[in-house]
C-alpha cells in the first residue's frame, strides 16, 4: 500500500521549521505533496510561483517521491485529488495545538477517510515562523538560522525593492 501524504501551507515563505517537517513527514510517507495555499487570507509577500519555486530549491534532495504544487479551495480536495490518505501538520508548541486540533475535526468532518498526523519540529525550530522572519528581514536583521539561504536571499531582494 501506498502512503501519500499532503502537506498544505501558506509557506510564505518556506522557513527551517517547515523543512525539518518535510524531512520528517518523507520519512514517514512513500509520497509527500506539499501544497502551497494559493490565496491566503492574509495577503502574501511572495506570489505562489515564487513560494513554489523557494520550496522546489529546498527539497529537491529529497528525490522524486516530494513534490511541490499549488492549490486553491479546500486542503482535502487537494488531497483527494491526490489520492491522499493524510494531511501533515507540524507542531512547533503547545501553542499550535489548539487551532491545529480546530483544523484537523474540520478536516475530519469534510472528509472521514483522510486523517490529520502532525510531526513536531526539532526544539531548536520552536520559535519559528514565516512571519516572524518576514518581519525581522524586513528590518535589516539576520534570518539565517530561521530560513535557507535561497529564501534569505528572497528576502534581501523584496527589502530592496
Ligand atoms: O501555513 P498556514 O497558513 O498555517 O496554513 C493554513 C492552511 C493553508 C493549511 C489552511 O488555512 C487551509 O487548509 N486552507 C485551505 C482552506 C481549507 O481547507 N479550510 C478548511 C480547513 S481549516
Amino acid at each position: 500500500m501506498t502512503r501519500v501524504a499532503v502537506f498544505p501551507g501558506s509557506f510564505d515563505p518556506i522557513t527551517n521549521a517547515h523543512l525539518d517537517v518535510i524531512r520528517r513527514a518523507a520519512a514517514v510517507f512513500d509520497r509527500l505533496v506539499i501544497g502551497v495555499l494559493g490565496n491566503p487570507r492574509k495577503t502574501p509577500l511572495f506570489s505562489v510561483d515564487e513560494r513554489v519555486a523557494l520550496i522546489v530549491a529546498e527539497v529537491t534532495d529529497l528525490g522524486p517521491s516530494v513534490v511541490v504544487e499549488s492549490f486553491d479551495g479546500l486542503t482535502v480536495e487537494f488531497a483527494k485529488r491526490h489520492q491522499a490518505g493524510f494531511v501533515v501538520r507540524g507542531l512547533r508548541a503547545i501553542s499550535d495545538f489548539e487551532a491545529e486540533l480546530q483544523m484537523a475535526h474540520t478536516n475530519r468532518r469534510l472528509a472521514p477517510g483522510i486523517d490529520t498526523v502532525f510531526l513536531m519540529t526539532g526544539l531548536e525550530f520552536g520559535y519559528v515562523s514565516s512571519s516572524l522572519a518576514k518581519e525581522v528581514a524586513a528590518f535589516g536583521g539576520d534570518v539565517s538560522p530561521m530560513v535557507p539561504p535561497g529564501v534569505e536571499a528572497a528576502l534581501q531582494r523584496e527589502r530592496s525593492v
